[in-house]
């Protein structure tokens, strides 16, 4: 018999005589969740057997009948209509036996080649996809940040610190925030791709193969950068797991930070931002709630995926080369972390195209003078008075303000001048938040023709109108 297998059918089995434990087989397969890798596994296989052809390891009959065989299980995956075997551990043999059980060729598919070689090439060419699909998500999400931001141009706020009331902004410069973040994340993936880009096939289980392999051909094939070059890194390099994960992790802690103004603002205590009905819910018991549940997932989210990349971490350390069967525990880190990256990207950015901010309420806060107390700092410097002076003159003025009981901007000059006699009047007339922003024209701060040139400057890279 030419296609040995063991007692209960397996495909390694030929050296055993017993089946294996029934708990056994539950614990080490993978197949209900690496079948995630189908395609890949398939264009793999494609790969490998055009190469076996060119090789002559394979007649023109057997690679077509190969091939054949491969194509119709695609199909009948992409269809739901494939029978998935338990028994049969992992998507790699259910896909190589259903193969060989309709054209015979599939027993000589394997040759030159392991599950530790192939995984690694499946992940690597899922990962380029998925990654290609984040890059996409994370610009789009960055476009709808940027059309919020041109909405909101005129549209003031107090910036925070410590979540204290500091100075004003537009709100086009607080999401312009976010933009700026994602445009670091954007680097990131797109590095983290390059890494992955990398062949392992032809590495075998861990020392090669003697057969000749062609694996210059396969790299082409599969429309990889680069040749992995040490068989046994190849087989158990994770790197690029880890490296998405982090990129993956810090991506979520950006999101999580920008769900968490959004529910900040959506408060009644802020009001400054009204979420669409679409992307908010109500409460079972109390009628008048409308919660802002998709930036609270959003912000959850981020500890699945900062612990993913920590359980990958720990995965790796301590394993000795070359693969190790601990190495299956990657994949649903893996999808989980991209399931969750991908939700969430997408659903920030539908809620952000259904959310508006509402004016009055932020010109209520902004309207707080004590915003604008750095611009009298600022005014008295202007007329000489040394900064850390001017800062003592300010403070004192804000202490009196609030002992008598009005608001900084309505302080008489005659009690800023007994303050300190130096006060002239133009340094303390500067209570005006217009004129406060449009004096901020340095790159990087909030002046409305900066910030209006940044919308400009995003659009350009974003290519959007
Ligand atoms: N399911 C395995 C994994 O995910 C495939 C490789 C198995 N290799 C082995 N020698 N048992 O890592």
């Amino acid at each position: 018999m030419t296609d040995k297998q063991g007692p209960d059918g397996a495909m390694w089995g030929g050296r055993f005589r017993e089946r294996t434990d029934r708990a056994m087989q539950a614990f080490t397969r993978s197949v209900q969740f690496d079948k995630r890798f189908y395609r890949q596994d398939i264009a793999g296989s494609l790969a490998h057997a055009a190469m076996l052809r060119k090789i002559g390891v394979l007649t023109a009959g057997e690679f077509a009948s190969i091939r054949r065989g491969l194509l119709a299980i695609r199909r009948e995956i992409d269809d739901g209509r494939f029978e998935w075997k338990d028994e049969l551990e992992d998507v790699h043999m259910n896909i190589e036996s259903a193969l060989t059980a309709r054209e015979p060729a599939g027993a000589k598919l394997h040759t030159g080649r392991s599950r530790n070689d192939q995984v690694a090439t499946d992940a690597r060419l899922w990962l380029k996809e998925e990654v290609a699909a984040d890059l996409a998500a994370i610009r789009q999400l960055q476009a709808v940040l940027v059309d919020f931001a041109d909405r909101t141009q005129d549209v003031h706020i107090p910036g925070y610190t410590h979540l204290q009331r500091g100075q004003p902004v537009s709100m086009a410069h607080h999401l312009l925030a976010y933009v700026e973040m994602l445009e670091r994340d954007h680097g990131r993936f797109t590095d983290t791709a390059k890494r992955a880009d990398v062949l392992p096939l032809g590495s075998g289980a861990l020392a090669g193969s003697t057969l000749p392999l062609d694996r210059e051909f396969v790299r082409k094939e599969l429309g990889f950068a680069a040749i992995s070059h040490n068989s046994l890194d190849a087989v158990s390099d994770r790197d690029f797991m880890i490296e998405y994960g982090a990129a993956a992790a810090l991506l979520a802690v950006h999101l999580s930070r920008l769900a968490e103004d959004l529910i900040l603002w959506s408060s009644a205590e802020f009001g400054f931002v009204r979420i669409g009905d679409a992307f908010t819910t109500g409460s079972s018991l109390m009628p008048q709630k409308k919660n802002p549940d998709i930036a609270e997932l959003v912000r959850g989210k981020t500890g699945r995926v900062t612990g993913n990349l920590v359980a990958l971490l720990m995965l790796m350390k301590g394993l000795p080369l070359s693969y190790n069967r601990d190495l299956q525990e990657d994949k649903e880190r893996l999808f989980d972390t991209a399931d969750a990256v991908m939700g969430s990207l997408e659903l920030m950015a539908a809620m952000l195209v259904a959310t508006e901010a509402v004016p009055e309420r932020c010109a209520a806060a902004v309207a707080d003078p004590l915003l604008l107390a750095t611009d009298a700092a600022d005014g008295l410097v202007r007329q000489g008075i040394p900064f850390r002076h001017a800062h003592e003159i300010v403070g004192q003025a804000v202490a009196r303000a609030e002992a008598a009981g009005v608001p900084l901007d309505q302080l008489g000059l005659e009690v800023w001048q007994e303050i300190d006699r130096r006060v002239r009047p133009e340094a303390v007339d500067c209570f005006d938040v217009r004129r406060a922003l449009a004096a901020r024209k340095m790159i990087g701060a909030p002046s409305p023709g900066r910030v209006r040139a940044e919308i400009g400057r995003w659009r350009k890279v974003l290519g959007l109108k």
